[in-house]
C-alpha cells in the first residue's frame, strides 16, 4: 500500500476523526490550532487549503473574511463533511492530489496547509504547484506536527503499544518526508520553488486530560493503531487506562507554524 493509498483509506474510513481531535485539545488559552494557525494566516482574499479534509480550517478562514476558498484531498468522505458546512458553501472543494492541483497560474492569495504537507510524497512537487498557483508575492503556511511536549504520557503509550506494533501482521508505510520538520529541511524544499526563508513560530496544544480523554482525542486517532485489529486495540487502551490511572495526566503536542512567501520573480522548475 502506497502512503498516498493509506490516507486515503484511513480517512475514508474516519472522516471528521482529524477536526474532532483538534478541536477537543485547544492550547492552555483554550484556542484551537485551527485559530492559532489562521492568526499567522492573516486575511487573504483568495485562499487554497491543501489536504483540507472536513473543512474545519477553511470555515475559520471564511469567518475571518476570506472571500474565495478552496481545498483539495484524497479523501471523497471528509471532503462531503466539509460541503455540509454552510459557510463552504461556495467553496471549490476537490478530491485531488496537492502534487497536481486543478487551478490556474496565479490564482490564490495564500495556500495553507494544517497537519498535512508533513504527510505528502514529493514535497518538492507540492511546493512546486503552490508556487505555480499563488500571486506573486502570496504566502505558502504550513502547520506542521512538532512532536510531544510533557511525554509521559507518549512514552507510557508507546512502551504499552510498541509490542503490539511488532506483533501486527499489517506494516504502516512511512508516511512523509523528514525535512518538513525542520526549518532549514523546509527552506532546502521550498526555495527551488521560489520561496523566501521561512519564518518559524510554534504553539503547544494541552491533550492532557483523564486517562480516557486522553486515549480518545489522541491515541485512538494515531495512524499507526490501525494495523491493530479490534481485539488488540481493546487490550491496549484497557492496559493503558489501567497503567495510567485515575486523575488528569499531563501530555502536550508542539506545532510548528512556518511561513514563506513566494519571490516576485518566482520559477516553478523543480531541481
Ligand atoms: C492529518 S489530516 C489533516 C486534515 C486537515 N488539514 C485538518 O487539520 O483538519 C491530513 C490530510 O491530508 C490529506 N492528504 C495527504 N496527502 C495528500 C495529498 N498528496 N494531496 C491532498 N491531500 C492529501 C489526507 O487525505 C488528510 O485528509
Amino acid at each position: 500500500m502506497t502512503p498516498e493509498e493509506f490516507l486515503k483509506a484511513f480517512h475514508d474510513n474516519n472522516p471528521g476523526q482529524q477536526s474532532a481531535g483538534a478541536e477537543a485539545n485547544p492550547t492552555a488559552e483554550g484556542r484551537t490550532s485551527y485559530e492559532e494557525f489562521a492568526d499567522r494566516v492573516g486575511t487573504p482574499e483568495r485562499v487554497l487549503d491543501l489536504g483540507c479534509a472536513d473543512g474545519a480550517l477553511l470555515e475559520v478562514l471564511a469567518g475571518r473574511g476570506a472571500k474565495t476558498l478552496a481545498g483539495v484531498d484524497l479523501s471523497e468522505a471528509e471532503l462531503a463533511l466539509a460541503r455540509r458546512r454552510p459557510a463552504l458553501a461556495k467553496a471549490d472543494l476537490r478530491q485531488a492530489r496537492a502534487q497536481e492541483l486543478p487551478f490556474p497560474d496565479a490564482s490564490f492569495d495564500a495556500v495553507v496547509s494544517h497537519m498535512a504537507f508533513m504527510l505528502m510524497t514529493d514535497p518538492e512537487r507540492v511546493a512546486a504547484e503552490a508556487a505555480r498557483v499563488l500571486v506573486p508575492g502570496g504566502a505558502l503556511s504550513l502547520a506542521i506536527g512538532g512532536g510531544a511536549v510533557a511525554a509521559e504520557a507518549m512514552e507510557l503509550f508507546l512502551d504499552l503499544a510498541r509490542p503490539y506494533f511488532e506483533a501486527a501482521e499489517r506494516r504502516m508505510p512511512r508516511l512523509g518526508d523528514r525535512r518538513t520538520r525542520t526549518r532549514d529541511g523546509l527552506d532546502e524544499i521550498l526555495s527551488p520553488a521560489g520561496f523566501a526563508p521561512v519564518t518559524w513560530d510554534s504553539i503547544v496544544l494541552d491533550l492532557g486530560g483523564t486517562a480516557e480523554h486522553v486515549w480518545e482525542t489522541n491515541f485512538s486517532i494515531f495512524y499507526d493503531v490501525v494495523v491493530l485489529d479490534e481485539d488488540q486495540l481493546a487490550k491496549l487502551r484497557r492496559e493503558f487506562l489501567d497503567a495510567a490511572g485515575d486523575g488528569r495526566i499531563a501530555c502536550g503536542m508542539r506545532i510548528n507554524i512556518a511561513t514563506a512567501q513566494l519571490r516576485d520573480a518566482a520559477t516553478t522548475t523543480v531541481v
